[in-house]
């Protein structure tokens, strides 16, 4: 067993370090740390891949039920990805998340603060709508979770915006609650990547609540104050 010296490197510790039972190389050359940064091709790739595994699921209500698959709107090289609950009629019509009553909102939210809509990046947990606008069951979102995992890697987003409770399940459990968690930064980590998330209340439930809007406010105003201060495109 021997350290061996590339480039006639002092080592002081060479003593010790021959006392493991390891070969060791040192060098000169940093180590690489950083992946490269996916290509515009390796994401269109990705996101093709991730969307027929969506397709090709079996044995799932939500697909038997639907017209078609939702998968995503908007700019795939964005900073800021939303993530919703689930398709609703008009989405299923249409194949596009988020164009019903509750997207005609977000719409407005995100206009508050000075984001358009195009260039941010928007799917949900589940990609097929569930039969008669139900709630997407805790088996079914825990399934569509390793797809909506893959899907945020793909897409590698600065901040993750989850809208509702099934977004915040879907990532962090259903043993919490969102009027206890919505509003502060949390990080979330998936393929040993940390991302900064916020969980804030769905559209939908701010239509019903309107009450509730203070709050949706308050979070929208965070949200663009972290998009300032990371000097983030959007
Ligand atoms: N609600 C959602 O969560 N997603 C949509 O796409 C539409 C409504």
């Amino acid at each position: 067993m021997v350290v061996k010296e590339k480039n006639q490197n002092y080592i002081m510790n060479k003593d010790l370090i021959n006392s493991f039972e390891i070969d060791y190389i040192f060098d000169n050359k940093p180590i690489k740390r950083y992946k490269n940064k996916p290509t515009i091709e390796n994401i269109t790739s990705n996101l093709k891949n991730l969307k027929s595994k969506i397709l090709n699921i079996n044995n799932c209500d939500l697909k038997k039920n639907a017209k078609q698959i939702v998968f995503s709107d908007g700019d795939f090289n964005s900073s800021v990805m939303i993530v919703g609950e689930g398709p609703g009629q008009k989405e299923d019509d249409l194949g596009k998340p988020f164009v019903g009553d509750a997207g005609q909102l977000l719409n407005k939210m995100l206009s508050a603060i000075n984001i358009k809509r195009e260039n941010i990046y928007i799917t949900n947990v589940v990609n097929f709508r569930p039969p008669n606008n139900r709630k997407p069951e805790p088996a079914e979102i825990n399934r569509y979770s390793e797809f909506l995992r893959e899907h945020i890697s793909i897409i590698d987003p600065k901040i993750l915006i989850l809208m509702g409770s099934t977004a915040m399940e879907a990532l962090f459990g259903s043993k919490i609650k969102i009027s206890k968690e919505r509003g502060m930064w949390k990080e979330v980590i998936i393929s040993n990547k940390t991302y900064l998330t916020m969980i804030t209340f769905h559209p939908a439930y701010l239509l019903r609540q309107a009450d509730q809007k203070k709050y949706s406010w308050a979070d929208l105003k965070e949200i663009r104050k972290k998009i300032d201060r990371l000097k983030l495109k959007v």
